[in-house]
């Protein structure tokens, strides 16, 4: 019983820090994306900058490759993000 007790708690927890914009899980899950992909140019990007410009930063990310304003930019040679990675920052931003 303790033991499962247990199993839920930390499921409950780890639940809770992937799916809303908490600093931990931005620190989990966000913050290797922004340093691995925007950090270069955008050196302010923290926690606070990057949930302030969320929106813009999911419009941004979200863009076809064909768009001039597509981040992390195609004229600097970088790919778009993953599926997966655009998937990650907009589920820590919908806190679901
Ligand atoms: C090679 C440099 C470079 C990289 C890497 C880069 N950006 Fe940018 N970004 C720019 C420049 C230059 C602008 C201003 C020109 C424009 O708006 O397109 C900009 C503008 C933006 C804007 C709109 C203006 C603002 O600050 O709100 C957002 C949002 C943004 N970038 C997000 C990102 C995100 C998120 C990443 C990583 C996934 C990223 N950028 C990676 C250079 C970069």
């Amino acid at each position: 019983m303790r033991i499962l007790l247990l199993c839920l708690l930390i499921i409950s927890c780890a639940y809770d820090e992937y799916d809303c914009p908490t600093e931990v899980a931005y620190e989990q899950n966000i913050k290797e994306i922004i340093d691995n992909n925007c950090i270069v140019c955008h050196e302010s990007y923290n926690y606070n900058q990057v949930l302030n410009n969320i929106e813009n930063i999911i419009y941004r990310i979200e863009l076809d490759t064909s768009d001039s304003k597509i981040m992390p930019p195609k004229w600097a040679g970088y790919d778009k993000l993953t599926d997966e990675e655009i998937n990650q920052i907009k589920l820590w931003n919908e806190c679901k």
